[in-house]
């Protein structure tokens, strides 16, 4: 933690991250790779600096800088650390943190992309990892193998059921590194850190940058451990643009607003669909009925911009094509309301038998809530989801 003052979480993201603005009101876009040493014993410091923002691009950047000092502050972490996306962050936090031999421990529902590194080129390079419910209390702990489990990695609420992982136990787990993907919730919805947690990742892509229009990823925890993955991260080269950095940061300024009217706009859509006979089931954390509502109140200040409902029948093309307004696109967190089919999108590389034994049928449909009005959507969707 650091020992600034601390205000809201709504007044942080507006105000965090401004040390290198140097009296500018937001923060400049230094497009520069390259910085001028002075002397040669300047050079020798820059060289040897950790985390520089002033020396060569792929080490860091100023703009960059802003954007992560942001982060640290929002997620009550010492340091951060930017990448090119959010498959750039967990590889080279894995590719950091494992050797051959290390063993890792990861929630079976975690991001499509994780389960490919870890069961791909993680595992060729000798890093096994077990995958196991994580939303069974105890199960991921059991999984730990003392001495040669180096990263536990969970996410929670996860893609595309919402399920929630306890945070607090993954928290009390000793011995390996632990990490929470924490992209659906973006730092407004929950802090991992604050329950003992080492590191929190995010798709900055999704609802931080929240525009659709950047690729970034951010890891967050204690300045020794973001310095290590750093390190790895300058040889590993998923650098992220200051261009995109500086819109992240601007995305940054307004999550709250943005976050606090999707929630809202979220809920209520969830409770219209329990209630209409076209829809089986609804998942989202805030609802009485979602498995783990107790848990999502204690660990959550708010829902967050996702949820995802099942179709009374196999008929989601014919929905798809009704709707009007809601857009047909696999990502989360921006302005435009869009729905997918996980099962033949974000899960469409699991197996039949595989992708159901976790939930996702092919009636399951995804959708991220955006900033229209609340009456627009409903009509949009009451209407798709008449026959
Ligand atoms: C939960 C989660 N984590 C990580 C990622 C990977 O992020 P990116 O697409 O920025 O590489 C995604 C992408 O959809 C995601 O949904």
């Amino acid at each position: 933690m650091t020992e600034q003052q601390r205000f809201t979480a709504a007044t942080e993201a507006v105000n965090a991250g401004r040390s290198v603005n140097d009296g500018a009101l937001s923060a400049p876009l230094w497009t520069n790779v390259v910085w001028e040493a002075g002397d040669a014993s300047i050079a020798a410091a820059q060289a040897d600096a950790v985390r520089p923002d002033r020396f060569y691009g792929r080490y860091g950047n100023p703009t960059v800088t802003a954007f992560t000092d942001a982060i640290a502050t929002l997620e009550h972490a010492e340091a951060a650390l930017a990448f090119g996306s959010g498959m750039g962050a967990l590889a080279t936090t894995v590719f950091a943190l494992c050797s051959n031999g290390d063993h890792v421990v990861a929630s079976d529902r975690c991001y499509a992309g994780t389960r490919a590194l870890l069961d791909g080129p993680a595992a060729r390079l000798g890093i096994s990892t077990t995958w196991v419910d994580a939303t069974t209390p105890g199960a991921v702990a059991a999984a730990v193998i003392p001495g040669r489990t180096m990263l536990v990695i969970v996410e929670t609420p996860s893609n595309p059921l919402l399920d929630l992982v306890d945070l607090d136990e993954i928290g009390n787990i000793t011995g390996p590194f632990t990490m929470v993907d924490s992209t659906f919730a973006t730092p407004l919805g929950q802090r991992p850190l604050d329950y003992g947690i080492d590191l929190v990742m995010h798709s900055a892509t999704k609802g931080i940058a929240g525009h659709n229009d950047v690729t970034m990823g951010v890891v967050a925890g204690e300045r020794e451990l973001i310095d290590t993955i750093w390190g790895y991260s300058t040889i590993h080269g998923a650098t992220p643009s200051p261009f995109d950095a500086m819109l992240a940061l601007r995305g940054l300024r307004t999550l709250d607003v943005r976050h606090e009217r999707q929630s809202t706009t979220a809920v209520h859509l969830a409770r219209q669909l329990q209630s209409h006979p076209g829809v089986t089931a609804v998942h989202y954390p805030l609802l009485d009925t979602h498995p783990r509502a107790e848990l999502a109140a204690r660990q959550m200040t708010r829902g967050g911009s996702l949820l995802s409902f099942e179709l009374t029948e196999d008929r989601y093309a014919a929905f798809v094509d009704s709707l009007t307004l809601i857009r047909c696109a696999t990502s989360l967190g921006g302005p435009e309301t869009i729905v997918c089919q996980p099962s033949t999108t974000t899960h469409a590389h699991l197996s039949v038998g595989d992708r159901l034994a976790i939930g996702i049928s092919e009636r399951l449909v995804r959708m991220s809530v955006g900033l229209e009005h609340v009456d627009d959507l409903w009509a949009d969707v009451a209407g798709a989801l008449t026959p």
